[in-house]
């Protein structure tokens, strides 16, 4: 009996990344894994190249019209939806000065609006089918600390811990587990872009900032996904029944909490 046998999961951004890392875990552990990206074309690659165990959805997390129509061909598909992970968001570094309101509205509405209203759509849906459920929010050390030219997107980390705080407390009464991981830096295209930001931020050559970053890491190097899947595939399991409205860091030792 693997630990997520027949279950049901859509997962956002999972087109690549850590997203993706996900999907394959619990693809491993017997669930059924909707790709769900903004980049409908890498989303049925992703899905073609996991295999029978996962399908790909159109959607868009800053968009309610999408978020309703990415649950409704999950349940058209399984049948149900038993477990969310909100994993799609949007990063950006500016001097505290530079920062535009377009920055702040796009990071907002993905990150933390995006977080919200798919984590609402799901447990609409979860409750409706009288059995529980879990959810999975992706915050970040971001959100433990600020950091001097990330503003925006600590902001928003900060946010998914406190939503996942209070959709913890108000949804466990539904048998729905809301909780939270907290990676620090993961290997990916993520951070070949976050990289390339600070270069041009702080005047590095390019790999430089990453360099240091993972001298910084008490375990010694970056993370790779498959070193979140664990602390995933727990939270989405029955394992996790009590657990209510937590964070967890997985981040090779950077944050203490
Ligand atoms: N990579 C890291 O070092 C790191 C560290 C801490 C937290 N995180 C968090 O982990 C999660 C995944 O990070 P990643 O590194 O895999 O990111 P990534 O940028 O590699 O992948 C994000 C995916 O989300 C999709 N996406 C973007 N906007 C979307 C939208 N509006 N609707 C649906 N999909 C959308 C993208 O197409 C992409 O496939 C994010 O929440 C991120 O903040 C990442």
């Amino acid at each position: 009996m693997k630990r997520l046998d027949g279950k049901s999961a859509l997962i956002t951004g999972a087109a690549r990344g850590i997203g993706r890392g996900f999907a394959e875990g619990f693809i491993a552990q017997g669930a059924t894994v909707a790709i769900a990206d903004k980049n409908l074309t890498a989303a049925e690659q992703t899905a073609s190249e996991l295999g029978a165990g996962a399908y790909a959805v159109n959607l868009d997390v800053s968009n309610q019209v999408s978020i309703d129509a990415a649950i409704s061909s999950v349940v058209a598909r399984t049948g149900k939806l038993d477990i969310l992970i909100n994993n799609a968001a949007l990063f950006d570094a500016a001097e505290t000065v530079d920062i535009t309101r377009d920055s702040f509205d796009r990071l907002y509405a993905v990150n933390v609006a995006g977080t919200l209203f798919t984590m609402q759509a799901a447990a609409k849906q979860m409750i409706a089918q009288g059995h529980g459920g879990k959810i999975i929010n992706m915050a970040s050390q971001a959100g433990r600390r600020g950091e001097s030219l990330v503003l925006v997107y600590c902001s928003t980390k900060a946010a998914v811990i406190s939503m996942t705080q209070s959709a913890g407390l108000n949804l466990i009464r539904h048998g729905i587990n809301v909780n939270a991981i907290a990676p620090g830096v993961v290997e990916g295209e993520h951070w070949e872009h976050v990289d390339a930001m600070f270069a041009e931020l702080e005047g590095k050559p390019l790999g430089q900032k990453k360099t240091e970053v993972a001298a910084g890491v008490p375990a010694g190097r970056f993370a790779v996904p498959a070193d979140l899947t664990g602390m995933a595939v727990f939270l989405a399991s029955a394992d996790a029944d009590y657990i209510v409205s937590q964070t967890y860091n997985v981040d090779g030792g950077q944050w203490m909490s």
